[in-house]
């Protein structure tokens, strides 16, 4: 503990210089990015020159180095959005823009028991293992046993291993043996066939997320949420994330973006019970909220 100002006590951490085997993202004025791991007399060749890594060892976070042709590249740690971008992908992956939501959606809080289904690359699992904290456990069900280890690999990559999570290679439309979950994240492609295995495994008040591309997925998956009469609050939604580029008099969105990568749907587990079925939205729900011009067009 350090008196920071008279009477004002913090506890300091301070920044770690690069250290072999550390993640490092190159950058170039052009805004282009490398990933790279460090390793002492190791060498990275750019299109502009190459770069020491030893040059990085023992250096702060933010260096300004020049390649061995002169051309200048910014070196810092990755954040986890920039590294999952660079890491190598087996399957698709949660996006970051869609990672930020699914946390703050699925409110997943430091210590939660989260169950995850699949692994994938590990970029969700990422970031839900810094969600939870150390006092918080994630479980990843993966059906294909051949993506676990690349997975783990780049969950290993980013810094320490952690000690919280466990995988599994499980088929989770057979089941989910855990009970008591706090929250349950699910990027699979049938996703309705989870959902009475949830109603099992989630603790009353708990949250369920879902991830997917098509929107009849979403629609078979709300479906199942409302027969099953165990969940409220259901929500669907996307996320848009539109880069502007503020260039001199050029202020405006980048041309290109990525338009699509899928929907969210979020459900609260809720005492069986309690929950009379959904009522089926009438003709006046659904215009709700449309102008009187829209609505009646007549
Ligand atoms: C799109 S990837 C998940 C990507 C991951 N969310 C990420 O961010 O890297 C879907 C994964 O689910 C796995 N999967 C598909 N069906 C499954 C099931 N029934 N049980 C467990 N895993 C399953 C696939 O093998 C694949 O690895």
């Amino acid at each position: 503990l350090a008196e920071v100002a008279p009477g004002c006590y913090a506890l300091r951490v301070a920044a770690r210089p690069f250290a072999e085997g550390d993640s490092v993202l190159l950058l170039d004025r052009a805004g282009n990015r490398r990933l790279i791991r460090l390793r002492a007399g190791g060498r990275v060749h750019t299109h502009k020159g190459y770069l020491e890594h030893d040059r990085l060892i023992g250096d702060a976070d933010g260096l300004v180095l020049r390649t061995s042709t002169g051309s200048v590249y910014t070196a810092v740690r990755p954040r986890l959005s920039d590294y999952v971008l660079e890491m190598p992908r087996n399957t698709a992956i949660v996006y970051p823009k869609d990672v930020g939501i699914i946390l703050v959606w699925a409110d997943v809080y430091p210590g939660a028991r989260v169950l995850e289904a699949g692994l994938g690359s590990g970029s969700l699992t990422l970031a839900l293992l810094r969600a939870v904290g150390p006092s918080g456990e994630v479980t990843v069900y993966e059906a294909r046993g051949e993506f676990i280890a690349p997975a783990l690999a780049n969950i290993n990559g980013f810094g320490e291993a952690p000690g919280n999570l466990l995988v599994r290679e499980r088929d989770i439309y057979d089941g989910i043996e855990e009970r008591e979950l706090d929250r349950l994240i699910l990027d699979v492609p049938e996703p309705w066939r989870v959902v009475p295995h949830a109603v099992e495994a989630l603790r009353l008040g708990g949250i369920a997320a879902f991830y997917s591309p098509s929107i009849i997925q979403v629609q078979q998956t709300v479906q199942a949420l409302q027969e099953s009469s165990a969940f409220g609050y259901v929500e669907s939604l996307e996320v848009f994330y539109r880069p502007w580029q503020i260039k001199g008099q050029a202020v405006r969105p980048v041309q290109q973006m990525v338009s699509h990568t899928a929907f969210l749907t979020f459900a609260r587990r809720l005492a069986t019970s309690a929950m009379p079925p959904l009522p089926v939205p009438s003709e006046e729900d659904t215009n709700a909220g449309l102008s009187d011009e829209a609505a009646d067009p007549s």
